[in-house]
């Protein structure tokens, strides 16, 4: 436990409180969950089941109805034909489904090679089992893309998993095909199993566009995709979320998912079915927002060319690259919310490559962006 850090966003998040408690007011960058609300009609369905007495344990796996349509989802949008009796499980949330994958597959001792910067909780879901994780440079100059060679120099004799996610949090960079192919040329040649955290992957902006290693050649026998309706569907606090992977492995993870929180809650499920009937229908419009966004933050940061950013290609960051100013992340997020009222991520909250970087979260109004930006452009300055 003296490894396991209290999370670095939570910290800014707790200070920010407190200066809002003494009358500031805050621009929150440092959130990363979506702004708006979960769509009425999937509210209204939660409402429905719980009121029809939908109110008891579940198959662990989920309600077959959920899964009948998470397959479907995925045939439409992945192009991976599965089998929602045996290759579905329903989760909470994509770190329920990260976690029980990790505790059914890995002994202490094993090590999962994830790339990095990474979401910050990876490394700790590893070590809470006593497996290893080992990273793999994400690098700028190639836009966040990875290689066969990179994975191989991370790979030992105890490696069994790789953890990819696309699109990437912190970086906003979704994987080429190039690097996907990567990932599974490596997983094949190794024999290891790929988790691929896919929990952005409608929210992304053209000319990207996703893809999941699973519906690589020889991949589906040995991955696992891992999403949630928190992020799309604005539904972070239902806690729903879902696994597609190989026949026997589901049995496996059931197993471990039976011990861990028995099934989600029964009537968020019906919610989260409503969710996937509805589709881009309600999921577009808040798309289409987060685009608006991220194009106004890459229009005002021309303002300033000391701040180096990389254009985000799906999920709602944008990873800046501060280290023009001689101040450590952590430094300059602390004056950037004391002085500007502006609570942002220090990079190295994501791992080592965060150094000299901030992580800006754009799950806040636009009026709030123009806001956010000006004030840190105002300190920014003042150092220079
Ligand atoms: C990459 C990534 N994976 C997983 C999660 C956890 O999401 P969930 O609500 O599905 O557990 C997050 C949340 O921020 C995330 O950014």
């Amino acid at each position: 436990m003296d490894r396991l850090q209290p999370s670095g966003i939570r910290r800014v998040f707790t200070r920010a409180g407190e200066l809002e408690q003494a009358g500031r007011k805050i621009v929150h960058f440092e959130i990363g969950r979506p702004d708006f609300d979960t769509p009425a009609p999937i509210k209204a369905a939660a409402v429905k089941a719980l009121e029809e007495g939908q109110v008891h344990y579940t198959l662990s796996r989920g309600i077959i109805e959920l899964r009948k349509a998470i397959a479907s989802d995925a045939a439409s949008r992945l192009g991976l034909a599965v089998d929602p009796e045996r290759e579905v499980m329903v989760t909470a949330g994509s770190s329920n489904a990260i976690l029980i994958s990790l505790l059914t597959v890995l002994q202490p001792g094993d090590e999962l090679l994830v790339p990095e910067p990474m979401y910050l909780f990876y490394l700790d879901w590893g070590e809470l089992m006593g497996a290893r994780t080992r990273a793999v440079p994400l690098r700028p100059e190639n836009g966040f893309q990875l290689s066969a060679e990179d994975l191989r120099a991370g790979l030992t004799d105890r490696t069994k998993v790789i953890l990819i996610n696309s699109p990437h949090n912190p970086t906003g960079a979704g994987l080429s095909p190039a690097s996907l192919e990567a990932v599974a040329q490596v997983a094949r040649e190794r024999d290891l199993l790929v988790i691929s955290d896919e929990v952005y992957d409608r929210i992304v902006y053209p000319p990207h566009v996703h893809l999941s290693p699973a519906s690589l050649p020889g991949m589906r026998e040995r991955t696992i995709v891992v999403n949630s309706f928190s992020k799309p569907f604005a539904m972070d606090g239902w806690r729903v979320g879902w696994l597609i992977a190989p026949e026997g492995l589901v049995d496996d993870l059931e197993n471990t998912q039976h011990r861990c929180v028995m099934n989600v809650t029964s009537f968020a499920q019906y919610g989260a079915l409503e969710a996937l009937r509805l589709g881009e229908e309600v999921v577009a419009p808040m798309v289409e927002e987060y685009r608006a966004r991220r194009d106004l933050i890459l229009d005002l940061l021309q303002e300033a060319p000391e701040i180096k950013s990389f254009p985000p290609q799906g999920a709602f960051y944008v990873w800046l690259d501060v280290s023009s100013f001689a101040r450590d992340d952590l430094e300059l997020a602390e004056m950037i919310l004391e002085e500007a009222g502006v609570a942002i991520t220090p990079g190295r909250v994501f791992g080592p490559s965060g150094l000299g970087r901030l992580r800006l979260s754009y799950a806040v109004s636009r009026e709030e962006i123009e806001l956010g930006l000006k004030r840190i452009f105002k300190v920014l300055r003042s150092l220079k």
